[in-house]
């Protein structure tokens, strides 16, 4: 390569951006269309935030409680999540669940067992029955290793350690998106009729999260910019178990699985504090009420010294911890030095799922730019207020295959839409900027600022002053933006990865406590101390759409149930 504007061009009927679960289902129902795809990853194949699912995937199959079925699981999912969610891709979910799980054991997922040989199911929060299919406690883990297996074996190619830096739309079209191929250090464009966002979420906005360095919400901004509708951003989900202890460690998943295998939580009082918060559910209440009471109990005095609470699992015995919770033990073992069959574990809420993001059709994934789709975690709409543990890694199945299907169907019928030559010389000018400024703001320590911000301002228990304060923080940030850049090339440059995540989180975070402002009561896993009620009035999804460079917010009501699911969906007090 020699001159500032090379790259080259790569065509393809689907492009999708990110190879966690939904990526990956959607590429194999996109080959087995009959079209041509290309598979896009900020890192290596196999790293996605889908492991973090650990505890199990949630489908009515009933093989342990007979009385479940898809009713139940629409109900659990569409009132856990508040009333916030779209009934038609909740009533989409626990229809199809069992099919997908079934699917992905033909496709060679190895779940665990009944005597009589049924997958077997366990319980998590908030679910009626026991409905968790799980392979121990490795079940996000078992699920990319099947589809990467699928995927491996297809027609789909594969460009790992690919970063992307603009989704190229015009006139409200998809036509392409650009970006640096990290490895070789150079640009491509890749041309696309349907384009699939499956890039995850947002975690790494906040500085204690159980996501990897890749959740910094780069399909969200990709997409905003590209024209696309951004939802419900300021619905932040925290596991209630993360690693708190050493503090390299901090926000480290401890699963679900744990307290679904009979896990109870104490404070440092000895008291089994869920009893008084949560009398029937106990340990496995939804998820924001299990973090918000394990919040209450530290910040009232009652936690443990490294700023926890106590999860214990002992009276399980030993072999039964190490057949269930394989996982468990070595984490804590080889990174705290502890034997969860003799000790207890020390715990708290860690940032894990961001149910706001990309709004999506529910028929068929589609955005509101044309041939533009997304899935999983990057998409929003499905789990309204608060996700039910398990009902992640159903998504990724349920909506990445719909989103494969879609999209393939619209490739087919579309046309590569044509751009001038400038778009891509303007965003080499935008990435190069970075690289060729000398005596540019370093990001690293912004990015800090942001995060410190976020955690301490728009967390578990938020207000109206704590929220303004992080707004100012991300207005006195954002000027910084055009100051940012480092040294090197685009080969392998860590620091330049980090000035493009800085302007994705960035603009995720405005947007997410701009909503959490907005929205003047709680609901799920936005609680507000100022206003601990939930309003019917905000019974609406908050919007914001990029409208000539300004951010535009605006209000939708949620869809209303259809008959048939009336009964199933009421709203209780
Ligand atoms: O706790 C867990 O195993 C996580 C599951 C999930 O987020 O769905």
């Amino acid at each position: 390569m020699s001159g500032k504007y090379d790259y080259t061009t790569l065509k393809t009927d689907v492009l999708i951006i990110g190879a966690g679960g939904a990526g990956l289902r959607a590429a194999i129902a996109a080959t087995e269309a009959g079209c041509s795809v290309i598979v896009a990853s900020k890192s290596l194949l196999g790293k996605a935030h889908t492991v973090m699912a650990e505890g199990g995937i949630a489908a009515s199959l009933g093989n342990v409680d007979p009385q479940d079925n898809w009713q139940v699981h629409f109900r659990d999912t569409y009132v856990e999540g508040v009333f916030l969610g779209n009934w038609r891709m909740v009533e989409l979910l626990a229809k199809e669940a069992p099919d997908r799980v079934y699917e992905l054991e033909r496709y060679g997922a190895l779940f665990d067992r009944t005597p009589e040989g049924k997958i077997m199911q366990r319980p998590f929060g908030a679910h009626t029955y026991r409905r968790l299919c799980y392979v121990g406690d490795k079940t996000g883990l078992e699920l990319i290793r099947t589809l990467q297996d699928k995927v491996a074996h297809s027609e789909a190619k594969i460009l790992d350690e690919f970063v992307v830096t603009k989704i190229v739309s015009v006139n409200g079209k998809v036509a392409g998106a650009f970006g640096i191929s990290m490895r070789e250090g150079t640009f491509k464009l890749i041309e696309c009729k349907s384009l699939i966002v499956a890039s995850g979420g947002l975690g790494r906005l906040f500085k204690v999260t159980s996501n990897s360095w890749e959740g910094t919400g780069d399909g969200l901004a990709l997409s905003y910019r590209a024209g696309a509708v951004l939802m419900d951003m300021e619905m932040v989900q925290f596991h209630p178990t993360g690693m708190v202890w050493p503090p390299a460690v901090r926000g480290i998943l401890v699963t679900e699985g744990v307290r679904g295998e009979g896990g109870m939580l104490y404070n440092k009082d000895g008291e089994r504090f869920m009893l008084r918060y949560s009398p029937k559910k106990k340990e496995l209440d939804a998820r924001d009420v299990v973090a918000r009471s394990i919040y209450r109990e530290i910040i009232e005095g009652r936690g443990t010294e490294h700023g926890g609470v106590y999860l214990d699992i002992r009276h399980r015995g030993a072999k039964y911890i190490m057949e269930k919770l394989p996982s468990m033990y070595m984490q804590y073992k080889e990174f705290a030095e502890i034997d969860i069959t003799k000790e207890k574990m020390e715990v708290a809420p860690t940032v894990h799922y961001h149910m706001g993001g990309i709004r999506v059709n529910p028929e068929t994934q589609m955005t509101n730019v044309e041939g533009l789709f997304a899935a999983g975690e990057a998409a929003s709409g499905l789990h309204g207020a608060n996700r039910l543990g398990g009902n992640s890694l159903t998504d990724l199945l349920v909506f990445g295959k719909l989103a494969g299907v879609s999209a393939s169907a619209y490739a087919k019928q579309g046309k590569q839409i044509k751009f001038d030559e400038s778009v891509v010389k303007e965003e080499i000018d935008r990435v190069m900027s970075f690289v060729e400024n000398p005596g540019a703001t370093n990001p690293y320590p912004l990015i800090d600022t942001l995060r410190e911000s976020m955690s301490k301002y728009v967390g578990i228990l938020r207000n109206d002053s704590d929220l303004n304060k992080a707004y100012d923080a991300i207005k006195s940030l954002k000027p910084k933006l055009k100051d940012i850049g480092v040294r090197g090339s685009l080969r392998f440059n860590p620091g330049l990865l980090a000035c493009l995540e800085f302007t994705n989180l960035i603009q995720s975070a405005e947007l997410l406590v701009r909503g959490a402002i907005e929205r003047k009561e709680s609901r799920g896993a936005h609680f507000r101390s100022d206003f601990p009620n939930r309003s019917h009035d905000f019974r609406k999804n908050i919007l914001f759409k990029l409208n000539e460079g300004r951010d535009e917010m605006s209000f939708a009501a949620v869809p209303e149930l259809p008959d048939h699911l009336k009964d199933l969906g009421k709203e209780e007090d």
